[in-house]
Protein backbone atom coordinates (compact mmCIF):
# COMPACT_ATOMS: atom_id res chain seq x y z
CA UNK A 1 0.00 0.00 0.00
CA UNK A 2 1.11 3.39 -0.44
CA UNK A 3 1.65 6.05 2.74
CA UNK A 4 -1.78 7.01 2.24
CA UNK A 5 -4.22 5.15 5.10
CA UNK A 6 -6.68 7.13 5.53
CA UNK A 7 -9.21 8.56 2.32
CA UNK A 8 -11.86 11.05 2.24
CA UNK A 9 -15.08 10.48 -0.95
CA UNK A 10 -16.99 13.72 -1.21
CA UNK A 11 -20.45 12.80 -2.77
CA UNK A 12 -21.42 9.63 -2.58
CA UNK A 13 -23.71 8.91 -5.29
CA UNK A 14 -23.24 6.35 -8.32
CA UNK A 15 -19.74 7.06 -8.55
CA UNK A 16 -18.56 7.98 -4.96
CA UNK A 17 -20.16 5.34 -3.40
CA UNK A 18 -18.13 2.51 -5.76
CA UNK A 19 -15.22 4.50 -4.94
CA UNK A 20 -15.96 3.48 -1.38
CA UNK A 21 -16.32 0.16 -1.90
CA UNK A 22 -12.72 0.03 -3.54
CA UNK A 23 -10.66 2.65 -1.28
CA UNK A 24 -11.87 0.42 1.74
CA UNK A 25 -11.57 -2.72 -0.33
CA UNK A 26 -8.07 -1.63 -0.23
CA UNK A 27 -7.85 -2.03 3.07
CA UNK A 28 -7.95 2.01 3.37
CA UNK A 29 -10.18 3.65 5.94
CA UNK A 30 -12.75 5.96 3.83
CA UNK A 31 -14.59 9.19 5.63
CA UNK A 32 -17.52 10.02 3.38
CA UNK A 33 -19.47 13.54 3.31
CA UNK A 34 -22.99 13.36 1.11
CA UNK A 35 -25.19 15.77 3.01
CA UNK A 36 -28.63 13.36 1.03
CA UNK A 37 -30.80 11.82 3.14
CA UNK A 38 -30.32 8.11 3.55
CA UNK A 39 -26.89 8.59 2.17
CA UNK A 40 -25.15 6.46 4.84
CA UNK A 41 -28.24 3.71 4.28
CA UNK A 42 -27.39 3.72 0.18
CA UNK A 43 -23.58 3.98 0.79
CA UNK A 44 -23.47 1.06 3.42
CA UNK A 45 -25.75 -1.19 1.03
CA UNK A 46 -23.80 -0.39 -2.10
CA UNK A 47 -20.51 -1.32 -0.24
CA UNK A 48 -22.37 -4.75 1.15
CA UNK A 49 -23.13 -5.22 -3.01
CA UNK A 50 -19.87 -4.79 -4.12
CA UNK A 51 -17.82 -6.55 -1.56
CA UNK A 52 -18.63 -10.10 -3.39
CA UNK A 53 -17.60 -8.81 -6.76
CA UNK A 54 -14.33 -7.21 -5.04
CA UNK A 55 -13.81 -10.18 -3.08
CA UNK A 56 -13.41 -12.20 -6.24
CA UNK A 57 -11.53 -9.48 -8.30
CA UNK A 58 -8.73 -10.17 -5.66
CA UNK A 59 -9.04 -6.58 -4.48
CA UNK A 60 -10.52 -6.94 -1.25
CA UNK A 61 -7.77 -9.53 0.69
CA UNK A 62 -6.84 -6.29 3.08
CA UNK A 63 -10.25 -4.36 4.09
CA UNK A 64 -12.88 -4.04 5.66
CA UNK A 65 -16.25 -3.08 5.07
CA UNK A 66 -16.96 -1.23 8.52
CA UNK A 67 -14.14 1.20 8.15
CA UNK A 68 -15.87 3.67 6.56
CA UNK A 69 -17.08 7.14 8.98
CA UNK A 70 -20.06 9.85 8.06
CA UNK A 71 -19.82 13.37 8.44
CA UNK A 72 -21.52 16.24 8.50
CA UNK A 73 -19.53 18.71 6.83
CA UNK A 74 -17.20 18.07 4.27
CA UNK A 75 -14.12 20.41 5.94
CA UNK A 76 -14.76 17.52 8.87
CA UNK A 77 -14.72 14.62 6.81
CA UNK A 78 -11.23 15.31 4.53
CA UNK A 79 -9.56 16.04 7.98
CA UNK A 80 -6.58 13.63 8.22
CA UNK A 81 -7.30 11.68 4.69
CA UNK A 82 -3.88 11.74 2.16
CA UNK A 83 -6.49 11.16 -0.76
CA UNK A 84 -9.51 12.72 -1.39
CA UNK A 85 -12.08 11.42 -4.09
CA UNK A 86 -14.41 14.79 -5.32
CA UNK A 87 -17.82 13.12 -6.98
CA UNK A 88 -20.25 15.98 -6.26
CA UNK A 89 -23.16 17.07 -8.73
CA UNK A 90 -21.66 17.74 -11.96
CA UNK A 91 -21.95 21.35 -12.18
CA UNK A 92 -19.47 23.91 -11.33
CA UNK A 93 -21.02 26.37 -8.87
CA UNK A 94 -21.22 23.13 -6.35
CA UNK A 95 -17.97 21.93 -7.12
CA UNK A 96 -16.63 25.49 -6.04
CA UNK A 97 -18.10 25.92 -3.21
CA UNK A 98 -16.96 22.65 -2.31
CA UNK A 99 -13.56 22.95 -2.92
CA UNK A 100 -13.51 26.38 -0.99
CA UNK A 101 -14.74 24.93 1.72
CA UNK A 102 -11.82 22.18 2.12
CA UNK A 103 -9.34 23.96 0.85
CA UNK A 104 -7.73 25.10 4.07
CA UNK A 105 -9.05 22.16 6.42
CA UNK A 106 -6.75 19.85 4.14
CA UNK A 107 -3.58 17.65 5.41
CA UNK A 108 -0.40 19.37 3.67
CA UNK A 109 0.23 16.77 1.68
CA UNK A 110 -2.92 15.69 0.84
CA UNK A 111 -4.21 14.76 -2.78
CA UNK A 112 -7.55 16.02 -4.19
CA UNK A 113 -9.15 14.07 -7.23
CA UNK A 114 -11.94 15.07 -9.29
CA UNK A 115 -13.98 12.15 -10.91
CA UNK A 116 -15.58 14.76 -13.23
CA UNK A 117 -16.60 13.93 -16.40
CA UNK A 118 -17.92 16.95 -18.15
CA UNK A 119 -16.15 19.84 -16.67
CA UNK A 120 -12.61 20.37 -17.58
CA UNK A 121 -9.71 20.76 -15.18
CA UNK A 122 -9.00 23.98 -15.74
CA UNK A 123 -12.64 25.42 -15.08
CA UNK A 124 -12.71 23.19 -12.22
CA UNK A 125 -9.27 25.01 -10.82
CA UNK A 126 -10.69 28.44 -10.95
CA UNK A 127 -12.83 27.51 -7.13
CA UNK A 128 -9.21 27.06 -5.72
CA UNK A 129 -6.84 29.26 -4.17
CA UNK A 130 -3.87 27.28 -5.07
CA UNK A 131 -5.02 24.62 -7.17
CA UNK A 132 -1.68 22.59 -6.92
CA UNK A 133 -2.95 19.70 -5.04
CA UNK A 134 -5.89 18.88 -7.54
CA UNK A 135 -6.11 16.61 -10.09
CA UNK A 136 -8.47 15.20 -12.84
CA UNK A 137 -9.04 11.44 -11.64
CA UNK A 138 -11.81 10.15 -13.82
CA UNK A 139 -12.89 6.97 -13.62
CA UNK A 140 -15.07 4.60 -16.28
CA UNK A 141 -18.77 3.96 -14.48
CA UNK A 142 -18.25 1.58 -11.48
CA UNK A 143 -14.88 2.46 -10.97
CA UNK A 144 -14.69 -0.37 -8.40
CA UNK A 145 -15.20 -2.80 -11.23
CA UNK A 146 -13.56 -1.02 -14.68
CA UNK A 147 -9.57 -0.39 -13.89
CA UNK A 148 -9.54 3.23 -16.40
CA UNK A 149 -8.83 6.09 -14.34
CA UNK A 150 -7.71 9.19 -16.62
CA UNK A 151 -5.62 11.47 -14.37
CA UNK A 152 -4.81 15.37 -15.71
CA UNK A 153 -2.70 18.06 -14.30
CA UNK A 154 -1.68 20.95 -16.03
CA UNK A 155 1.09 23.72 -15.51
CA UNK A 156 -0.89 25.01 -12.10
CA UNK A 157 -0.42 21.55 -10.78
CA UNK A 158 2.32 20.30 -8.20
CA UNK A 159 4.08 17.47 -10.38
CA UNK A 160 3.81 15.63 -6.82
CA UNK A 161 0.06 15.49 -6.84
CA UNK A 162 -0.16 13.66 -10.20
CA UNK A 163 2.33 10.94 -9.58
CA UNK A 164 0.85 10.87 -5.89
CA UNK A 165 -2.29 10.15 -7.97
CA UNK A 166 -0.88 7.82 -10.22
CA UNK A 167 0.94 6.04 -7.16
CA UNK A 168 -2.33 5.83 -5.23
CA UNK A 169 -4.17 4.30 -8.24
CA UNK A 170 -2.17 2.15 -9.42
CA UNK A 171 -2.15 0.49 -5.60
CA UNK A 172 -5.61 0.04 -5.74
CA UNK A 173 -5.38 -1.92 -9.09
CA UNK A 174 -6.20 0.91 -11.40
CA UNK A 175 -4.76 1.28 -15.20
CA UNK A 176 -4.19 4.67 -15.48
CA UNK A 177 -3.29 6.83 -18.35
CA UNK A 178 -2.33 10.65 -18.88
CA UNK A 179 -4.66 13.69 -20.32
CA UNK A 180 -1.84 15.91 -21.58
CA UNK A 181 -4.19 18.74 -22.86
CA UNK A 182 -7.59 19.75 -22.12
CA UNK A 183 -10.63 18.84 -24.47
CA UNK A 184 -14.27 18.13 -23.24
CA UNK A 185 -14.81 14.56 -22.52
CA UNK A 186 -10.90 13.58 -22.18
CA UNK A 187 -10.12 10.45 -23.79
CA UNK A 188 -12.57 7.79 -22.93
CA UNK A 189 -16.12 9.28 -23.16
CA UNK A 190 -14.91 10.77 -26.56
CA UNK A 191 -13.73 7.63 -27.87
CA UNK A 192 -17.15 5.95 -26.78
CA UNK A 193 -19.09 9.28 -27.97
CA UNK A 194 -17.65 8.51 -31.36
CA UNK A 195 -19.04 4.64 -31.40
CA UNK A 196 -21.83 5.61 -30.27
CA UNK A 197 -22.57 8.33 -32.62
CA UNK A 198 -22.36 6.09 -35.69
CA UNK A 199 -24.33 2.97 -33.64
CA UNK A 200 -27.40 5.65 -33.84
CA UNK A 201 -26.79 6.86 -37.55
CA UNK A 202 -26.76 3.26 -38.18
CA UNK A 203 -29.88 2.41 -36.47
CA UNK A 204 -32.05 6.11 -37.40
CA UNK A 205 -30.67 5.22 -41.53
CA UNK A 206 -32.12 2.46 -41.12
CA UNK A 207 -28.87 -0.21 -41.67
CA UNK A 208 -29.75 -1.82 -38.58
CA UNK A 209 -31.97 -2.76 -35.27
CA UNK A 210 -30.43 -1.05 -31.95
CA UNK A 211 -30.22 -4.77 -31.14
CA UNK A 212 -28.27 -5.64 -34.34
CA UNK A 213 -25.81 -3.05 -33.51
CA UNK A 214 -24.96 -3.66 -30.32
CA UNK A 215 -24.78 -7.04 -30.99
CA UNK A 216 -21.83 -6.43 -33.43
CA UNK A 217 -20.11 -4.50 -31.53
CA UNK A 218 -19.88 -7.04 -28.31
CA UNK A 219 -20.24 -10.07 -30.21
CA UNK A 220 -16.94 -8.24 -32.85
CA UNK A 221 -15.05 -5.31 -32.10
CA UNK A 222 -15.79 -4.61 -28.46
CA UNK A 223 -14.23 -8.19 -27.47
CA UNK A 224 -11.41 -7.68 -29.19
CA UNK A 225 -11.16 -4.27 -27.52
CA UNK A 226 -11.44 -5.63 -24.01
CA UNK A 227 -7.83 -7.79 -24.91
CA UNK A 228 -6.06 -4.74 -27.15
CA UNK A 229 -6.76 -1.46 -28.71
CA UNK A 230 -7.44 0.11 -31.70
CA UNK A 231 -4.49 0.68 -33.25
CA UNK A 232 -2.43 -2.44 -31.65
CA UNK A 233 -4.79 -4.35 -33.22
CA UNK A 234 -4.93 -2.96 -36.73
CA UNK A 235 -1.19 -3.50 -36.31
CA UNK A 236 -2.34 -7.42 -36.48
CA UNK A 237 -4.22 -6.75 -39.16
CA UNK A 238 -2.08 -6.82 -42.45
CA UNK A 239 0.56 -9.78 -41.13
CA UNK A 240 4.24 -9.72 -41.39
CA UNK A 241 3.99 -5.53 -42.43
CA UNK A 242 2.49 -4.95 -39.35
CA UNK A 243 0.61 -1.19 -38.84
CA UNK A 244 2.57 0.55 -41.73
CA UNK A 245 1.10 -2.24 -43.73
CA UNK A 246 -2.39 -1.93 -42.93
CA UNK A 247 -2.56 1.50 -43.28
CA UNK A 248 -1.02 1.14 -46.67
CA UNK A 249 -3.20 -1.44 -47.49
CA UNK A 250 -6.32 0.35 -46.10
CA UNK A 251 -5.90 4.00 -46.42
CA UNK A 252 -8.44 4.76 -49.14
CA UNK A 253 -11.01 2.01 -47.51
CA UNK A 254 -10.97 4.08 -43.99
CA UNK A 255 -10.98 7.55 -45.40
CA UNK A 256 -13.92 6.57 -47.46
CA UNK A 257 -15.69 5.92 -44.46
CA UNK A 258 -14.57 8.18 -42.52
CA UNK A 259 -16.45 10.64 -44.73
CA UNK A 260 -19.62 8.37 -45.06
CA UNK A 261 -19.61 8.54 -41.44
CA UNK A 262 -23.34 10.03 -39.36
CA UNK A 263 -23.77 13.09 -37.22
CA UNK A 264 -26.57 12.29 -35.52
CA UNK A 265 -28.40 14.23 -32.32
CA UNK A 266 -29.28 13.19 -29.69
CA UNK A 267 -33.36 14.87 -30.18
CA UNK A 268 -36.50 13.38 -28.48
CA UNK A 269 -37.48 11.38 -31.67
CA UNK A 270 -33.68 9.99 -31.59
CA UNK A 271 -34.47 9.09 -27.99
CA UNK A 272 -37.64 7.52 -28.66
CA UNK A 273 -36.27 5.06 -31.67
CA UNK A 274 -33.28 4.24 -29.25
CA UNK A 275 -35.55 3.45 -26.83
CA UNK A 276 -38.25 1.17 -28.36
CA UNK A 277 -35.31 -0.46 -29.87
CA UNK A 278 -33.63 -1.61 -27.01
CA UNK A 279 -37.41 -2.11 -25.55
CA UNK A 280 -37.52 -5.05 -28.73
CA UNK A 281 -34.43 -6.67 -27.25
CA UNK A 282 -34.62 -6.70 -23.08
CA UNK A 283 -37.89 -7.64 -22.86
CA UNK A 284 -38.83 -6.20 -19.86
CA UNK A 285 -36.13 -7.13 -17.59
CA UNK A 286 -35.34 -4.63 -14.84
CA UNK A 287 -32.54 -2.35 -15.28
CA UNK A 288 -31.01 -3.68 -11.87
CA UNK A 289 -30.93 -7.37 -13.35
CA UNK A 290 -29.15 -6.24 -16.47
CA UNK A 291 -27.16 -3.94 -14.52
CA UNK A 292 -26.01 -7.52 -12.41
CA UNK A 293 -25.55 -9.62 -15.45
CA UNK A 294 -23.62 -6.74 -17.06
CA UNK A 295 -20.90 -6.38 -13.62
CA UNK A 296 -20.52 -10.13 -13.48
CA UNK A 297 -19.58 -10.20 -17.09
CA UNK A 298 -16.53 -7.66 -16.77
CA UNK A 299 -15.88 -9.33 -13.62
CA UNK A 300 -15.19 -12.95 -15.67
CA UNK A 301 -13.52 -10.75 -18.33
CA UNK A 302 -11.14 -9.40 -15.87
CA UNK A 303 -10.46 -13.01 -14.10
CA UNK A 304 -9.81 -14.47 -17.74
CA UNK A 305 -7.50 -11.57 -18.30
CA UNK A 306 -5.61 -11.95 -15.01
CA UNK A 307 -5.42 -15.69 -15.99
CA UNK A 308 -3.61 -15.48 -18.94
CA UNK A 309 -0.96 -12.96 -17.36
CA UNK A 310 -0.65 -15.01 -14.56
CA UNK A 311 -1.81 -19.16 -15.24
CA UNK A 312 -1.35 -20.81 -11.93
N1 LIG B 1 -22.31 8.45 -13.53
C1 LIG B 1 -21.26 8.19 -14.32
O1 LIG B 1 -21.30 7.32 -15.19
C2 LIG B 1 -19.96 8.94 -14.11
C3 LIG B 1 -18.77 8.35 -14.59
C4 LIG B 1 -17.54 9.01 -14.34
C5 LIG B 1 -17.54 10.22 -13.67
N2 LIG B 1 -18.73 10.77 -13.22
C6 LIG B 1 -18.65 12.05 -12.50
O2 LIG B 1 -18.79 11.81 -11.10
C7 LIG B 1 -19.40 12.94 -10.47
C8 LIG B 1 -20.62 12.46 -9.69
O3 LIG B 1 -21.53 11.85 -10.59
P1 LIG B 1 -22.60 10.76 -10.12
O4 LIG B 1 -23.09 10.10 -11.36
O5 LIG B 1 -22.08 9.94 -9.00
O6 LIG B 1 -23.76 11.74 -9.56
P2 LIG B 1 -24.88 11.42 -8.48
O7 LIG B 1 -25.94 12.42 -8.69
O8 LIG B 1 -25.23 9.96 -8.51
O9 LIG B 1 -24.14 11.69 -7.09
C9 LIG B 1 -23.79 12.96 -6.62
C10 LIG B 1 -23.87 12.92 -5.10
O10 LIG B 1 -23.36 14.13 -4.59
C11 LIG B 1 -24.16 14.51 -3.48
N3 LIG B 1 -23.99 15.94 -3.26
C12 LIG B 1 -24.73 16.96 -3.75
N4 LIG B 1 -24.19 18.14 -3.33
C13 LIG B 1 -23.11 17.83 -2.59
C14 LIG B 1 -22.15 18.60 -1.88
N5 LIG B 1 -22.18 19.93 -1.88
N6 LIG B 1 -21.17 17.94 -1.20
C15 LIG B 1 -21.12 16.60 -1.18
N7 LIG B 1 -22.00 15.82 -1.84
C16 LIG B 1 -22.98 16.44 -2.54
C17 LIG B 1 -25.57 14.07 -3.85
O11 LIG B 1 -26.38 13.94 -2.69
C18 LIG B 1 -25.30 12.76 -4.57
O12 LIG B 1 -25.36 11.67 -3.68
C19 LIG B 1 -19.74 13.93 -11.59
O13 LIG B 1 -18.74 14.90 -11.66
C20 LIG B 1 -19.73 13.05 -12.83
O14 LIG B 1 -19.40 13.74 -14.01
C21 LIG B 1 -19.92 10.15 -13.41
Amino acid sequence: MTGISHTAVLGAGVIGASWTALFLASGRSVAVYDPADGAEERVKSYVEQAWPALTELGLAKHGRPDQVTFHKTAAEAVQGAGFIQENVPERLPVKHALFAEIETALDPQAVVASSASGLTLGQMQNGWENPARFVLGHPFNPPHLIPLVEIMGNSKTGTQAVEAAEAFYQDLGKVTIRVNKEVPGHVANRLQAAVWREAIHLVASGVASVGDVDKAMSAGPGLRWAAMGPTALFGLGAGPGGLAAFCDHFADTFNGWWEDLGTPQLTAETTQMLVEGLNAVSHGVPVSDQAARRDAMIVAIQLALRHMEQPE
